[in-house]
């Protein structure tokens, strides 16, 4: 391989991006041929289902009221009644949020800064490069090596979950992360051998759980070096393998004939946290660490290729290239939901099978009203689809070992949407409507149902590990590349970032339709879902929150109703959280090639007359992501990942000096932003 490979290349690809930033994200998807190629008639029964999302709800937009509040409010609910309260530890959630804030105004692309609002300040909790352990050494970039790196903090952070540790009082607390992807042209010296960039580049891949501390909860986090929970999971690390397809033909390896044990995980983006007080994390685009022979279907429809990857992996483990003799398998073993116990450092982590194979962004559980937990996931490439698992067992109060499991086992079902207006209405642009709303319902066929598969010619194993194919024979609806995908735990409605897809109706592809009214869609949007009847429902209504963009520039953008100039400009939603009372905060990646502003993080509040009101939080520095918001209203903070600072600039030439500004290179960290005390007072 050329040593120079991984060095900046000339030109760029996608708006601002440059092409070996795009080339080390997701391998150029933008650019390449779309995986999915299926004609689907997706919208064919308009006419029959022509019904408005506010009729189904019986007339209310808030209709669908599927828990009590007292449910997710319980003051002393120990880990395990639900995803807020394991966060809180069983702490007390508050009544009011006391984030206020006027919102900050968006910031130039070019600008190197990490912005807040007037009375808010931030930290970096944690970097790349911290050591982690005891014994771990200090961080030294010019001398990098695998051995100092599997003891620190990895690279580019993307999703982070804190769970406060019971009994701890508020002072002790466990921090999850996802580390995505490595940028070698940033993170590493020239002089260094590409040989030793692609050692330490790979363990710098896969998770850290780490511990967090405070003197009081009126003061930050620092993390703890040494803590007992710390650990590293890197591309060594085993796995186990759950579910229906665990041992199938399709997963078995020269390595592992079992097909049960799986070494490392790939391409980690978001996640999420079970009511259990586990972490999920999505393996999304794990395609561009292997070669493969990339003519067959199932090489094609997960955009597995035959050329030589990016980080050349496949030069220092043959399980990187398919074609070795034993290891046509390997990349069927990725493309999974993990789960994780952060409590336990030993626990083998687990990649479960039940929740389909795909290019998952992450997954976020909610306890239905009856008792099966549901998991909404999206598949986070242009055209590929939404799908949501119900466990086949029943959660149970305060029995951590049985809910361990509830992933393990249920149905599996892609979404398909309809829309309820006339289809020449659709004009590509968001055009508004003349019903008002971009809106109308939805069913979720099912793929896997009470242990069979429900797709003609494909057994249960074929379907969980083929499961876009699997979803391409029942018509799923061709969306716009699904992110995060959130359940509100204070009303059980469901919102999907859909975060732009630039080749929707480019010639042979997929036109707009209600659900995606966009051609070309650069800046987004957001929809909303009210599962019918119950949360394991196999319909819904649904409708777009927002359609995203510059509303001083785009007339058809839309804040659901909201006065457009008076919102924040968002273009690119990507990850998805909630307060304490249930206003949506929203991640952006891509705005620099949208709007041209930099990323941030943003509050839509979602009930009273100012629903649909945008307002920015903050602004992440050059070239960065904001990932993993996690919004903590107990403490007045929110904490963000700030993902690839700098991931255009060189070794030599930053484009960031984030976070610690002092003219050395970008480092991805964690960072907790808080309101400044109030003079002559603590924080509370
Ligand atoms: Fe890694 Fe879908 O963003
Ligand atoms: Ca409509
Ligand atoms: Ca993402």
């Amino acid at each position: 391989m050329d040593s120079k490979r991984l060095l900046p290349m000339i030109g760029h690809v996608r708006g601002k991006r440059s092409a070996v930033t795009c080339q080390l994200k997701c391998d150029n998807q933008c650019l390449g041929e779309v995986c999915n190629t299926t004609s689907n008639d997706y919208f064919r029964d308009i006419a029959s289902a022509a019904v408005s999302r506010r009729a189904v709800l019986g007339g209310t937009a808030g209709a669908v009221a599927l828990f009590g509040a007292s449910q997710f409010d319980a003051a002393a609910a120990p880990l395990g009644e639900n995803a807020l309260a394991a966060r809180r530890g069983g702490g007390k959630a508050p009544k009011r949020t006391p984030l206020t804030f006027d919102a900050i105004s968006p910031v130039d692309f070019k600008v190197d800064e990490f912005n807040v609002p007037e009375g808010y300040t931030w930290k970096p909790i944690i970097r790349w490069g911290d050591p982690l352990f005891a014994d771990s050494p200090a961080f030294d970039p010019k001398k990098q090596t695998a051995k100092a790196a599997r003891k620190q903090f990895g690279y580019n952070n993307d999703y982070t979950e804190i769970i406060e540790i019971p009994g701890s009082e508020g002072r002790r607390a466990v921090m999850f992360v996802n580390h995505e992807y490595t940028n070698e042209n940033i993170m590493f010296p020239p002089s260094m051998s590409i040989e030793q960039q692609r050692e330490v580049g790979m363990i710098n891949h896969g998770l850290t759980v780490v511990e967090l501390e405070r003197k009081n909860s009126n003061s930050p986090y620092k993390y703890v070096q040494g803590g007992k929970l710390n650990r590293r999971i890197v591309i060594d690390t085993p796995y186990r393998v759950t579910g229906p397809a665990a041992g199938s033909d399709l997963l078995k390896t020269k390595a592992d004939p079992s097909g049960t044990k799986v070494l490392g995980t790939l391409g980690n983006c978001s996640g999420g946290l079970t009511p259990w007080g586990t972490l999920l994390s999505g393996e999304e685009n794990y395609h561009s660490y292997f070669v493969g022979t990339g003519e067959t279907p199932t090489d094609k429809r997960y955009g597995i290729t035959n050329k030589e990857t990016v980080r050349g992996w496949e030069h220092s483990d043959p399980r990187f290239d398919t074609r070795n003799e034993g290891f046509e398998n390997e990349s069927n073993r990725f493309g999974w939901i993990v789960e994780v116990d952060p409590f336990d450092p030993k626990a083998a982590p687990r990649k479960h099978t039940s929740m389909g194979r795909f290019k998952h962004e992450g997954a976020n559980v909610i306890i239905g009203e009856d008792g099966h937990v549901v998991a909404y996931s999206g598949d986070d490439e242009k055209f590929d689809y939404l799908y949501k698992f119900v466990s086949k067992r029943k959660y149970r109060k305060n029995d951590r070992r049985h809910n361990m499991t509830l992933l393990e086992e249920g149905d599996l079902y892609v979404a398909k949407f309809t829309g309820n207006s006339p289809v020449e209405e659709i004009d590509g642009k968001a055009t508004p409507l003349s019903d008002g709303e971009f809106d109308g319902t939805g069913r979720w066929l099912p793929l896997v149902e009470n242990g069979r598969s429900m797709v003609e010619g494909m057994s249960v194993e074929e379907v969980l590990v083929f499961t876009r194919i699997a979803a391409d024979k029942l018509g799923a609806t061709k969306m716009d590349r699904c992110e995060d995908v959130e359940p509100s735990l204070k009303t059980g409605r469901v919102y999907v970032a859909c975060t732009n897809n630039s080749d929707r109706g480019k010639e042979g592809k997929e036109g707009a339709n209600e659900a995606n009214p966009r051609t070309q869609n650069r800046d987004g949007h957001v929809i909303e879902i009210d599962e019918l009847g119950s949360q394991s429902s196999t319909r819904f209504a649904w409708s777009l929150l927002l359609v995203c963009g510059d509303p001083a520039t785009d007339e058809n953008t839309y804040f659901a109703g909201y006065p457009r100039e008076h919102v924040s400009p968002i273009s690119c939603p990507d990850n998805l959280a909630f307060d304490s009372v249930g206003n949506l905060w929203i991640s952006t990646d891509g705005a620099p090639d949208g709007i041209g502003y930099n990323d941030g993080l943003f509050k839509v509040t979602l009930s009273g007359n100012d629903r649909g009101r945008v307002q920015q939080f903050l602004s992440v520095p050059r070239d960065a992501e904001t990932c993993g918001p996690i919004i903590r209203d107990q403490d007045r903070s929110v904490f963000v990942s700030v993902q690839h600072p700098g991931e255009d600039g060189t070794w030599e030439k930053p484009n960031s000096y984030f976070p610690d500004y002092n003219n050395t290179l970008p480092r991805p960290a964690v960072v907790q932003v808080y309101k400044k005390p109030r003079r002559g007072r603590g924080r509370r």
